[in-house]
């Protein structure tokens, strides 16, 4: 990827950097900055935030693949009117000699390409300019399958920071000294393997982006949801009342709210049980602890 001359200065000088291409005046929630652009077609387009906005700092080999579908719906929404920000860093920009190399051969032999130490530490250090050093404040994550499995416990932490660093491997993955030098969390989304770390940091990141305030329209929304007390979601149901010959459950359209709220307890204790054995079992150890 070529980067213009304008962008790599405002990397050099740690100025932030964002690929947030969307343009459209955002209604105000406090008072805004301007960030320039890493990806060339938005170079020039001044990208308003609210001041101290929650921010996902992504280093990328595809800084263009954001903000993907964040962009899109509720977190869009939010997004542009700068609720929450996104700053894309082209791994390749720190890649060494004319072809701005980024990986190398793995030490002791072995199939692939192993990111390197030299040009993500750069990469990392620019991200860490004007950022908390304390990682409670800004947690930097690792995204790899050998991680520790992503929660909502998880996406509630990275929310009530100020925002997060994630670095998004390729090949065979980056080499552990990143990792053990600024000291990152290994986060995985599941156990399987993706072709690199971006899919995985959306995840993280709509995950989190959602619990922050005024991003989703209805707060209570994300009090009920499955993994927020526990437990799975109890089934959903809408209009027709009837559909392809299946009934909505009587007791849902009774109007008796306590039968309806005893019934979803039900459906999301069975659901847990049935599903999910582990998330029943610290579930009721839970309980038996109050
Ligand atoms: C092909 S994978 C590397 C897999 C690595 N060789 C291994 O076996 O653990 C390339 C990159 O994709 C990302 N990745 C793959 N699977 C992931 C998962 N389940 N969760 C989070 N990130 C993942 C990581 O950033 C990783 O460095």
């Amino acid at each position: 990827m070529v980067i213009g001359e304008h962008a790599l200065a405002c990397l050099l000088v740690g100025k932030p950097v964002t690929a947030h291409p969307m343009s459209s005046t955002p209604k105000s929630h406090g008072r805004l900055s301007i960030s320039a652009s890493l990806t060339p077609r938005d170079l020039m387009t001044p990208t308003p935030r609210l001041k101290g906005a929650w921010t996902a700092k992504i280093l990328t080999l595809f800084p263009e693949v954001f903000p993907g579908v964040l962009g899109a719906s509720l977190t869009g929404k939010a997004l542009q009117e700068g609720l929450w920000a996104i700053e894309p860093i082209d791994l390749r920009i720190f890649g060494k000699g004319k072809h701005r190399n980024v990986d190398d051969t793995p030490a002791g032999g072995g199939a692939g390409l192993v990111m390197r130490p030299d040009v993500l530490g750069r990469a990392m250090k620019m991200a860490a300019k004007g950022t908390p050093e304390d990682s409670e404040k800004w947690p930097r994550v690792y995204l790899s399958p050998r991680g520790k499995p992503f929660t909502q416990a998880d996406a509630e932490r990275f929310s009530k920071a100020e925002g997060m660093t994630l670095l998004c491997g390729r090949f065979e993955g980056v080499d552990q000294r990143v990792i053990d030098h600024f000291d990152m969390e290994e986060i995985s989304v599941g156990d399987f393997v993706l072709t690199g770390g971006e899919i995985a940091a959306q995840t993280l990141i709509d995950a989190t982006v959602r619990l922050l305030p005024n991003v989703l329209g209805n707060q209570a929304s994300t009090e009920e949801e499955s993994f927020s007390n526990g437990l799975l979601e109890h089934p959903q149901y809408t209009r027709p009342a009837e559909w392809e010959g299946r009934k909505i459950p009587d007791v849902l359209m009774s109007g008796h709210h306590q039968k309806i709220e005893e019934w979803r307890r039900a459906q999301s204790e069975q659901l847990t049980q049935e599903r999910r054995p582990d998330l029943w079992a610290a579930h009721v150890e839970r309980d038996s602890e109050d």
